[in-house]
């Protein structure tokens, strides 16, 4: 028996390949310097040529835009710099057009301070049933002068801010964005009519950021290993109070019913960064999110023994409840791989991004390496998340100049960690104006760096051997033998580390010296020798 069997009529959402549209970066209809939903409308087609079978848009709400949208102010509209509602509807018109379904990103944990629930609760005044929203305190100390508790924010400094009348509101992002207080039913209902609003629309899903955030521990108790885990946690201890609480399951079970109510297959994808993989497994059981994203996998980066357990901890996690794994190796919030596998960089520094004064990464060879690792993950069975850009080879941008920053993580931390710009740099379409057709202006809200001219698409398409050509080969390769809906079995975890998912065989040569292949090679991430036996360093689709 394989490891995982494959799922006879599998939904699209358990084997697409789902492709993450950063609005601000992708298409500039308008000629602003940002992105919006007529840009996304006008190029959606090379997405569908591309070969993906769904779109993942990330926020594009209204929104003071102090951490790129991830700081709603209403959850029911579309930001003027976006565009509107029409422009939406016309989106996902067309998108269906194409068959490709549509995910929207929906932010629960926070909104931003200037959403009106925010603003009311600053109003009333403690105690008042306004505040019961959100998570507002009284500090400690002999006039309240210091926060309630040492919770640490994820952008870093403190988690809390004091507002005028002396209490404090917890915030594990930016102080632009106080944490909601889920314990509040009309928080939950609201949100419950934030879903039907969008899924009466005709999205096809949502993408659920920081799900794992959204239950507190009664109290608000220290964070007990603050020094060590600072605003996060450690894989195997004891769960800190903002991480993980059991009580948030039935949040989503309720959003589930929800969606099941719906007729199509509609989907939840969990951005839950838990660890180990089965407890993740719990946030994926028959009645909640249908799948989350396998940072495992991301995490396990260039190292084959982390790959091999990433991949065996998958199957064995999500099997076990009947969910899909899902595979993932870029996102806007993480140093692109071309970039990651071109330097020795740890997660954490993936995550703060690298700028000018750090060591530079060497994008000719993580390319090679980013090609390879992106053919092994389009084989597995599961659903594999792309982000814009990769399938142009695009590395980070990592020396922008200070006075470009946006990041909120940039600003928090003086500049120590530069944050994740780099990766949100607009795409590059068609080699020739400043903005390589991001837009017709040349106008960007951040700037490309040089060597984007040439990974344009425009001077990829159709072109043997370019990364763009790479990927549309792997989707479809992906779609014919139905690889996302198949099986999997290791045939080697040696060096040559191999796999057979149905009738392909994939291989990811990790050692130093080329490999010898048996079978035909239909895809390589490299050219092959000459006689076409030898595997260089990098991988191959065998059909056996
Ligand atoms: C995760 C999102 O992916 C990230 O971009 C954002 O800053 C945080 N959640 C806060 O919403």
């Amino acid at each position: 028996m394989p490891l995982h069997e494959a799922v006879e009529g599998a939904q699209w959402w358990r084997s697409g390949a789902i492709y993450q549209i950063y609005p601000r970066s992708f298409a500039d209809a308008n000629g602003d310097g940002m992105g919006d939903l007529k840009g996304i409308t006008q190029r959606l087609s090379s997405l569908a040529a591309l070969g993906i079978d769904a779109i993942w848009l990330s926020p594009f709400y209204r929104s003071p835009q102090k951490d790129a949208g991830y700081d709603v102010s209403d959850y029911v509209s579309v930001d003027p710099l976006f565009g509107t509602l029409e422009d939406f509807d016309e989106m996902v018109t067309e998108a269906h057009r194409l068959s490709l379904r549509v995910m929207i990103d929906l932010v629960p944990n926070h909104s931003s301070s200037e959403h009106e629930w925010f603003q009311k609760a600053l109003k009333a005044g403690p105690g008042s049933r306004e505040r019961s929203y959100y998570h507002f305190k009284d500090g400690k100390g002999d006039d309240g002068e210091l926060p309630p508790n040492n919770w640490q924010s994820m952008f870093g400094g403190p988690a809390w801010t004091r507002v005028e009348d002396g209490q404090w509101y917890a915030h594990l992002f930016d102080s632009s964005q106080p944490d909601l207080n889920w314990e509040n039913p009309q928080v939950r209902e609201e949100f419950e009519k934030i879903l039907r609003f969008w899924l009466d629309r005709g999205v096809d899903g949502f993408r659920v950021d920081q799900p794992h955030a959204m239950a507190k521990a009664e109290g608000l108790p220290d964070h007990p290993y603050v020094d060590e885990a600072g605003a996060g946690f450690i894989e195997g201890r004891e769960n800190p109070p903002m991480w993980f609480q059991d009580s948030v399951h039935e949040i989503f079970r309720d959003w589930r019913k929800i969606l099941d109510s719906y007729p199509g297959d509609r989907a939840m994808c969990g951005e839950a960064y838990v660890l180990p993989l089965s407890f993740m497994a719990l946030w994926v059981r028959p009645d909640e999110f249908h799948q989350t994203f396998n940072f495992r996998f991301l995490d396990a980066g260039w190292d084959r023994q982390a790959l091999v357990s990433a991949i065996d901890e998958s199957f064995e996690a999500f099997d076990a409840v009947g969910a899909p794994s899902t595979w993932v190796l870029n996102n806007h919030d993480v140093l692109r791989h071309v970039s990651r596998f071109g330097g020795d960089y740890g997660r954490t520094t993936a995550s703060d991004g690298v700028g000018p004064n750090n060591p530079q990464p060497d994008n000719v060879l993580g390319l090679q390496k980013a090609r390879a690792a992106t053919l092994f993950m389009l084989g597995l069975p599961g659903a594999s998340y792309l982000y814009q850009g990769e399938e142009l080879g695009l590395p980070d941008h990592t020396t922008i100049a200070e006075e470009h920053r946006q990041d909120p993580t940039f600003f928090r931390t003086s500049g120590q960690r530069v944050g994740r710009d780099g990766c949100r740099v607009p795409l590059p379409w068609e080699m020739g104006n400043a903005s390589n057709g991001f837009n017709q202006t040349g106008k960007a809200w951040l700037p490309q760096p040089d060597s984007y001219a040439a990974l344009s698409r425009d001077q990829q398409q159709d072109k043997d051997g370019s990364t763009l050509t790479l990927y549309q080969l792997a989707l479809k390769l992906r779609k014919q033998f139905q690889l996302g809906e198949g099986s999997f079995d290791w045939v080697s975890k040696t060096e040559a580390l191999s796999y057979q998912n149905g009738k392909v065989q994939i291989v990811h040569n990790f050692s130093s010296e080329p490999k010898k292949l048996t079978g035909e090679v239909v895809i390589s991430s490299m050219p092959l020798s000459k006689d076409g036996s030898l595997l260089p360093n990098d991988t191959a689709w065998v059909l056996v």
